[in-house]
């Protein structure tokens, strides 16, 4: 059964959300009928039924193939639009948003053309969707450090728009040490930094994150349960984790629903968050993971407060322009 929303949300941030992976079927169709891109599925049911993943790499070939409908700028700006209706709905008043340059390039769309058309949209976010924003932008970890130094230097245009750097896509055999040059580069740019890291991949992989890559926040992370002295070096620290209960289950990184650590990384301390990282693929948005949780593994009201705190909290909200080297 699906879980009852609340009748009013709590105020949130979300800081793992990927915008392409809020691209609906719908808008999926849309878009392919204006650009002319034909999609291998009959209708948005057709679509829908082959959201049947059995682990991240069968989630994110279906995910790249879609993007080929997002040609356009205006193609980003509604994309962004869209989801921070929806987000708003749910609660969310801060969203820091990431993207896949490459996932793009590799297309023929340039840079510019994605940053102007997602800027566009968060541009008129606070004013249209009382939502503020941040932009972060991801590497993709299967594909050469060369590629992400060189979309690093492509995007030395837009950076006034860029708040950080990501790692994302493929995690197991790309370890974070493979990207230690271009996060160096970042960081002398003044772009904060988190990463993926412990979904499908290791505890090691998030100790090598905050050692390596020198990052801020980890995504996921939800493996570093199995290594306690990591666990209390992330407590002590603070250093936030970015979770996304429904993804996690979508893609086998839990069992269930039922099985998920989230309850004892609070009990352990941790600063965890919930997120809902591609919600059109992983079955909603950042309130109907919250709804979930909350309906599943019986959180108390106030350690749903606390997760929306954790959320602020680990947000680049108030403190990043200062750190700006520019
Ligand atoms: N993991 C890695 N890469 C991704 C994800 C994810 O959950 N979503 C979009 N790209
Ligand atoms: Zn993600």
């Amino acid at each position: 059964p699906q879980p009852r929303p609340q009748s009013r949300p709590l105020p949130k941030a979300e800081l793992h959300l990927h915008i392409e992976g809020t691209l609906e079927p719908e808008l999926a169709f849309a878009l392919a009928a204006r650009n002319g891109v034909e999609l291998p599925y009959r209708d948005t049911e057709e679509l829908r039924a082959a959201y049947r993943f059995s682990d991240l790499q069968s989630f994110l070939d279906l995910y790249y193939g879609l993007m080929a409908v997002l040609r356009t700028a205006e193609d980003f700006t509604e994309l962004a639009d869209a989801y921070l209706a929806r987000a708003a709905a749910q609660g969310v008043r801060h969203a820091e948003i990431f993207f896949d340059p490459q996932a793009h390039t590799a297309r023929g769309v340039p840079l510019g053309t994605v940053v102007e058309g997602l800027g566009a949209a968060l541009d008129r976010s606070e004013e249209r969707h009382g939502v503020s924003t941040r932009l972060i932008m991801c590497f993709l970890r299967d594909e050469s450090a060369e590629s992400a130094l060189a979309t690093l230097e492509a995007a030395r245009p837009y950076l006034d728009r860029i708040t950080g750097v990501g790692l994302d896509s493929a995690e197991v055999g790309h370890p974070p040490a493979k990207f230690r040059e271009v996060y160096e580069a970042a960081a002398a740019l003044g772009l904060r930094r988190v990463a993926h890291a412990g979904e499908e991949g290791p505890a090691a992989y998030v100790r090598e994150a905050l050692d390596v890559l020198g990052v801020e926040r980890i995504d996921h992370g939800l493996r570093s349960m199995e290594d306690p002295e990591l666990v209390s070096r992330l407590v002590r620290d603070r250093v936030p984790l970015t979770l996304c209960p429904l993804s996690n289950v979508r893609l086998r990184a839990v069992d269930t629903l039922a099985d998920h650590p989230l309850p004892s990384m609070l009990a352990a301390g941790l600063v965890v968050t919930v997120n809902s990282d591609d919600p059109a693929y992983f079955g909603g948005y950042v309130g109907d993971n919250f709804d979930a949780v909350r309906a599943t593994l019986g959180l108390s009201p106030d350690q749903l407060r606390l997760l929306a705190r954790n959320s602020f909290e680990a947000s680049f909200l108030d403190d990043d322009e200062p750190r700006r080297a520019r």
